[in-house]
């Protein structure tokens, strides 16, 4: 049976958003890790940060718009709810990373430079204090992405290469479209009724 995929737009947001978070986190190590390269890593960073956080609200109405296929029949109740569970984790945390860190620069009245003189508003007002909290909940918080990314990634690769469930393919896929069309035309072709 043709297997149903996730349509190809979100496949494509999918992809694209896992290069550039996982890009980020290794960004943020590395400008805390050089103060030579502070700077035009920063640089980097904060536009990469605000592309990603408007990504991913892009993500958020395309997949209400146009649904996820569903998990595979037989699979068990509890890997249901750790799926649905890890992917709202996920999401939560691609809105509260770059969110804090756009919030933080804001309480410590940095400017948030984008690129050249293109900057954007602060969203909280100055404070010290709030500054010093959100400038460790962004640590905390990048951390346990990068930490739910490794249970996820986990995840992935036993549905591909041990459960081999379609899930991973699902996701993997090069195809275009979803499958439903694809599904639907080999039920009508095999209906002995037809
Ligand atoms: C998905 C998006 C993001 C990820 C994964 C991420 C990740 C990180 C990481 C891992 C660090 C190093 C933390 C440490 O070692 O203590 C960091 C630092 C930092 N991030 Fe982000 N970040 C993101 C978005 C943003 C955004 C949107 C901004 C601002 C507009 C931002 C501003 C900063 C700043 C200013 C620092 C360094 C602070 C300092 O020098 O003390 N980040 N980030
Ligand atoms: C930081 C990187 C990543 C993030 C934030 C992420 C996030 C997500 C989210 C939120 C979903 C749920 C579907 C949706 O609504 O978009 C998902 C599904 C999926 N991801 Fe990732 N992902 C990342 C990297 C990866 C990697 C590296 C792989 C494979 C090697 C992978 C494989 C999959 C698969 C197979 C699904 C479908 C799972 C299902 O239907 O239950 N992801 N991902």
């Amino acid at each position: 049976m043709t297997q149903q995929r996730f349509p190809a737009f979100s496949r494509l947001l999918h992809w694209l958003m896992a290069v550039m978070i996982l890009a980020m986190l290794f960004i943020g190590i590395g400008m805390m890790s050089s103060l030579a390269d502070y700077h035009w890593l920063l640089s980097i960073h904060r536009p990469l940060g605000i592309a990603i956080l408007a990504l991913v609200a892009v993500r958020l109405i395309n997949r209400l718009v146009d649904p996820p296929p569903p998990l595979p029949d037989g699979m068990p109740g509890y890997m249901r709810l750790a799926a649905h569970a890890s992917h709202l984790l996920l999401y939560a945390l691609m809105f509260a990373v770059p969110l804090v860190g756009w919030a933080m620069l804001s309480a410590a009245r940095y400017p948030i430079i984008l690129y050249g003189t293109l900057q954007l508003p602060p969203i909280l007002p100055q404070n010290d204090m709030v500054y010093a909290a959100l400038r460790g909940a962004h640590t905390v918080l990048a951390l346990t992405l990068f930490a739910v990314f490794l249970v996820h990634l986990a995840a992935a690769l036993a549905h591909g290469f041990v459960f081999r469930d379609g899930v991973f393919g699902s996701m993997a896929s090069l195809r275009p479209g979803n499958g439903r069309r694809e599904r639907e035309v080999a039920a009508v072709a095999s209906d002995p009724a037809q």
